[in-house]
């Protein structure tokens, strides 16, 4: 079965091709179009701009993944009649760009060699998903495939699972009741897996998600948008340097006996921190971001610890962008070895947005449905 799927929920478009077969999940292409640079003057996602930029990008991403796949088939009758064609026009009224290039695509090529479309629904910005959830219903229509809606944190999930064995992709499953940790610039999560697939939330941020503390202290240190990674090789420079460690921030929400986190004031205790110092040396930028990545490091590490003591959990999933962390990474490697548990983290590169992710959790759960709408606030569970 071979799936092309849609990721449109921040700032990246991906679109990724895979074809499942008995020995497992094979990548026949895999194209992200990052908008980061073009948000980092806004200081963060400008949601007008996100959308704009997927419409635009959307259908030339989608044949490019059809031509490096070997899907594409340029001769033949075309894919659609005039009434579906009308069909897709209302649909993608709201969108003149991508509806433009789609008409172009199924009203000249006959329909490629796929089976279905997964695009992810939720959660995310939600006039972004739109502009996914739109032109993947319309492909689905015009090629008469089903259409497979996908949580983005599940993708997530199956990125920090898959494993590579001679060229295919498979999902571990990993030894249960699992934990798994989601963080990216949008979520902070705790979540239990007792069953595979069956998710239950334990913790989450009661304000700022934990890749918005990096981006938004990396902001007040002058780094731009997003700068987790930054300030993640500063901090780096910093413990390689041996800098002394003049700073203290606080490690929020130690002291509560819950799963949940904060983050806000971190950010707020950097701004401080910044405007007492007035302008910064690159040793104190150094500095600064050692200290932040390290409060972050250890209160995740420290509420992982209690999760895993307190739930009895046998093995630990870290997804989203802020799992790229090599220095989080590191802490929770070493925890689970303590613990004698598994650790499962997404490679780098798939750690952060992209459209393979939702290929896979589509093989996790690959059930069609008729009518899909994008919900910004989609939770996992
Ligand atoms: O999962 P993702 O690509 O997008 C969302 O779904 O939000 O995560 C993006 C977030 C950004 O906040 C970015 O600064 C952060 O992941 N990030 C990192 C690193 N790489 C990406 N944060 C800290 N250290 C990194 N190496
Ligand atoms: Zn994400």
């Amino acid at each position: 079965m071979k799936i092309l799927a849609i990721e449109t929920s921040c700032d990246e478009t991906g679109i990724a091709i895979v074809e499942t077969t008995d020995t497992g999940i094979s990548v026949l292409s895999d194209v992200l179009l990052s908008q980061a640079l073009k948000h980092a003057e806004y200081g963060g996602v400008y949601p007008t701009l996100a959308k704009r930029e997927h419409s635009k990008n959307i259908g030339p991403l989608v044949e490019e993944a059809l031509e490096k796949a070997g899907c594409a088939s340029l001769t033949g009758a075309p894919a659609v009649c005039k009434e579906t064609l009308d069909e897709i026009c209302q649909l993608l009224e709201r969108e003149p760009e991508s509806f433009a290039y789609l008409t172009n695509l199924v009203a000249q090529y006959p329909k490629p060699n796929i089976d279905a479309i997964a695009v992810t629904r939720g959660p995310g910005l939600e006039p972004a998903l739109w502009v996914g959830v739109n032109f993947a219903k319309a492909l689905a229509l015009a090629w008469d495939i089903p259409l497979i809606p996908v949580n983005h944190l599940e993708g997530h999930v199956a990125t920090a699972l898959a494993t590579e064995e001679n060229e295919h992709l498979t999902i571990l499953q990993p030894t249960l009741p699992s934990l798994i940790l989601l963080i990216s610039g949008g979520h902070t999560e705790l979540v239990l897996m007792k069953e595979w697939l069956s998710y239950e939330r334990i913790g989450t941020t009661r304000d700022d998600a934990v890749g918005e503390a990096f981006d938004k202290a990396a902001r007040l240190m002058g780094i731009p948008y997003p700068g987790g990674t930054e300030v993640s090789r500063r901090a780096a420079q910093a413990r390689e340097e041996n800098l002394e460690q003049p700073f203290t921030l606080p490690r929020p929400m130690l002291h509560d006996e819950s799963c949940d986190f904060s983050f806000s004031g971190l950010k707020t205790a950097v701004r401080n921190l910044i405007e007492s110092l007035g302008t910064l040396s690159e040793t104190q930028k150094k500095q600064i971001a050692r200290e932040l990545e390290d409060a972050i490091t250890e209160t995740l590490t420290e509420k992982v610890r209690r999760a895993i003591d307190t739930y009895a959990i046998q093995s630990v999933v870290v997804g989203g962008g802020v799992s790229a962390n090599s220095e989080i990474k590191r802490s929770l490697t070493q925890l689970t070895d303590e613990c004698g548990i598994s650790l499962h983290v997404a490679t780098p590169r798939l750690a952060t947005d992209n459209g393979l992710m939702i290929a896979l959790a589509a093989t996790l759960n690959p059930t069609p449905q008729k009518d899909i709408s994008a919900t910004g606030t989609l939770p996992l569970y």
